[in-house]
């Protein structure tokens, strides 16, 4: 399939919903007012292992304004689907502390927490193991991780590789449980018809949420409606439906009335899913010329006792750079804790972070500048899957990054830049992430005014999707993007995928772009003429998604550069500049993509200083569950911040020639300046955040 024509892709074009968002006309999820809603309050389990042994709701209920409280004692029974945390109220087993136990539903919000606090639970505990430990004798291989990857790959022998190393490095990272903190926390309005299910809810794709409580109540997908027009991210955490929404399709269908549920933000520290911790030990060995010879990457990680979630924090080991001997492998840990989930290049963020340090380290082993190193590993070919690839832009993104950044000046020195108390350095790392790509359908509509209307159930999770599709749309009818309106966000809409795993923008792009070049072939075979009612055209990418992404290795690069200033008296560190070179195939919305590159490489700043859940061992829960507690980085915290790209032509990819941008950014950034961290002071810190009693004590 040939590359669109392009007018107004490559447009810097603001949200087409930018005024609905600033003057507040667009709604979200729990700003709907069904009309005798009633809303819920969830409670959560004290304990993080046992049983329920009995729950006494009376005084909960005789407070004035409950409608009801239900349990496992009482909820209706749902189906039980893979994941295990949708079959809520349905078991009195804990497995985790701050576990969905009961939910009050009242007239007011305000009744219904304060009747939450009423409602008696006697339990059975257990003993609880919470805390990620490497001698855990329960540690296991699960096989396979997270996008179907085998847990383990060998190529070539190791150890003998590491034997006669010139140079090597034996390194283990360690990266605390991250919490996604999106804008607007997760909710959900559920209201039933009969037997069907309509819900307002806040989520990364309507059809997945559709399909996931179709499967729960045991209901054909029809009968399920998911609007969601508006998202204020999500970040993965919103990709597939967290318990919540249940509870609340459950509360409503139990009382007969709509109901109201919204996460707390304390909440989402418990059952909305967060960043595996990871333990990772990297072994490198390079010959003299700084050549790598072996790679070893293992991960360790946890998950719940709910469900095998495995975060593939090795994969992008497995063709980042060449090295005959290689060895990946991922191994889980199984606790009282809830179930980890996606967050923002799930894999790729924890896993680039302790590969991109680990090179740093050998690059100071060998004295080779970390820049160069990387060049001189630059795979032919995709060194494990032996194919090319689709374009591989890495070079070209360290090459213009160390220009722009004043990279050639750089001593390589540690320790040696002060500026009063504050030590200076400087530090790179590469990012990458896959172009991947699910089938959706669209179709598109020829108004007999000369307007057109493209209608699929993509998500704007607040990345300009929406607006990328009408640039899409536009180019592929040949016409200006004021005359196209894009509908989205409902899954009554054409089935689509998920706006996750950067994928969003090349999937729906493709159904969209073949839905309007099929209309316009339909316009054409009328001689040019719309009826006055309208035509159609509608599309199904599946055959053409299958047909071409195969054959190709295909990936997003980057190259992140950081200058650090670490005082050396309080070990405080602060980032002052941080330059992102992206090669992500075509751009399609210069505005939007800079602002998600922008917002990527902050997250990572974000993951590299301040963020960090703190389990608690006693109470087995993450105590520091709010954003007082939990810190993530605001504007005071970034330094000058730029982020830019190189033109990329990749025909391999999808009929715009585009790589997703939502997570590349994020890839990369806590190694970079991880990297600046021991070039200002001499300390590898290999524990993420980068406190400033870390710095201090190394
Ligand atoms: Mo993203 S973590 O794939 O929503």
């Amino acid at each position: 399939m040939s590359a669109v024509g392009s007018l107004a892709i490559g447009t810097p074009t603001d949200r087409v919903e930018g005024r609905e968002k600033v003057t507040g006309a667009a709604r979200y999820a729990f700003e709907q007012l069904p009309g005798d809603h009633a809303y819920a309050w969830l409670v959560q389990s004290e304990i993080a292992s046992g049983e329920i042994l009995s729950l006494d709701a009376s005084p909960a209920l005789a407070q004035e304004g409950v409608v009801a409280v239900a349990w496992a004692g009482n909820a209706p029974r749902v189906a039980e689907v893979d994941d295990r945390e949708l079959s809520v109220l349905q078991s009195r087993t804990i497995s985790y502390r701050g576990q969905i136990v009961a939910v009050v539903v009242a007239e007011s919000l305000e009744t219904a927490r304060e009747a939450a606090a009423h409602v008696r639970i006697d339990y059975e505990v257990r003993d609880h193991e919470v805390v990620l430990d490497e001698h855990d004798p329960a540690i296991y291989d699960p096989g396979t991780v997270n996008a179907g990857y085998p847990s383990e790959s060998v190529q070539g022998d190791v150890a003998r590789a590491l034997a006669r190393a010139d140079a090597a490095v034996d390194v283990t990272y360690r990266t605390p449980a991250f919490h996604n903190n999106a804008m607007e926390p997760h909710a959900t309005v559920a209201l039933w018809d009969g037997d069907d299910l309509t819900l307002y809810d806040s989520n990364q794709g309507a059809s997945t949420v559709r399909d996931t409580l179709a499967q729960v109540f045991e209901l054909e997908p029809e009968q399920v409606r998911v609007i969601s027009p508006h998202v204020g991210g999500g970040f993965g955490s919103k990709g597939t439906p967290r318990p919540h929404v249940v509870v609340a399709a459950l509360a409503a269908r139990m009382t007969g009335r709509p109901v109201k549920l919204a996460i707390t933000r304390q909440q989402m520290f418990a059952f909305t899913g967060y960043r595996t911790p990871t333990i990772q030990r990297l072994r490198l060995g390079a010959s003299g010329d700084g050549q790598l010879t072996a790679i070893v990457h293992e991960a360790l990680q946890q998950s719940s006792r709910l469900r095998e979630f495995t975060e593939q924090t090795a994969v992008a080991t497995r063709m980042m750079y060449a090295a005959p001997n290689r060895r990946t492998a991922h191994r889980l840990a199984r606790l009282d804790v809830p179930t980890p989930s996606w967050m923002r290049a799930p894999g790729e963020a924890p896993g680039m972070y302790a590969l991109e340090s680990a090179l740093d380290e050998l690059a100071v082993e060998l004295a080779i500048d970390p820049v160069e190193l990387r060049i001189r590993n630059e795979p032919p070919l995709d060194p494990e899957r032996g194919i090319p690839f689709s374009s591989r832009g890495l070079v070209a993104c360290l090459r213009l990054g160390a220009e722009r950044f004043g990279w050639a000046e750089r001593d390589p020195t540690p320790g040696v830049r002060r500026e009063g108390d504050w030590l200076v350095g400087t530090g790179v790392a590469a990012s990458t992430y896959p172009a991947y790509r699910s089938p959706a359908t669209a179709t598109a509509r020829a108004e007999g005014d000369g307007s057109f209307v493209v209608r699929i159930a993509a998500s704007d999770i607040g990345t300009g999707g929406r607006t990328t599709l009408t640039l899409i749309a536009a180019d592929a009818l040949d016409q200006p993007a004021a005359r196209v309106t894009v509908e989205i966000g409902d899954s009554a809409l054409p089935r689509a995928g998920l706006a996750g795993g950067s994928m969003g923008t090349a999937s729906w792009g493709t159904a969209v772009t073949l839905a309007c070049r099929a209309l316009v072939e339909r316009i054409e075979a009328l001689g040019g003429h719309v009826p006055a009612d309208g035509l159609e055209a509608h599309a199904d990418s599946s055959d053409e998604v299958r047909a071409t992404d195969q054959g190709y290795s295909r990936h997003a690069y980057g190259a992140q550069f950081a200058e650090v200033r670490v005082d050396a008296v309080t070990g405080e560190a602060r980032v002052s500049r941080l330059l992102g070179i992206f090669a992500a195939g075509r751009i399609i919305n210069p505005t939007t993509a800079r602002s998600q590159f922008l917002g990527g490489m902050t997250m990572g700043l974000s993951m590299a200083l301040l963020e960090e859940s703190v389990m608690d061992r006693e109470f087995g829960d993450y105590l520091n569950h709010d954003l007082a507690g939990y810190h993530v980085a605001s504007h005071a915290d970034v330094g000058e911040l730029e982020a830019d790209w190189i033109e990329e032509l990749d025909d391999h990819l999808n009929p715009m020639g585009s790589k997703g941008i939502g997570e590349i950014g994020i890839v990369g950034t806590a190694a970079a300046i991880g990297n600046a961290v021991f070039h200002a002071t001499g300390r590898r810190v290999r524990e993420l955040p980068l406190r400033l009693d870390r710095l201090l004590a190394t």
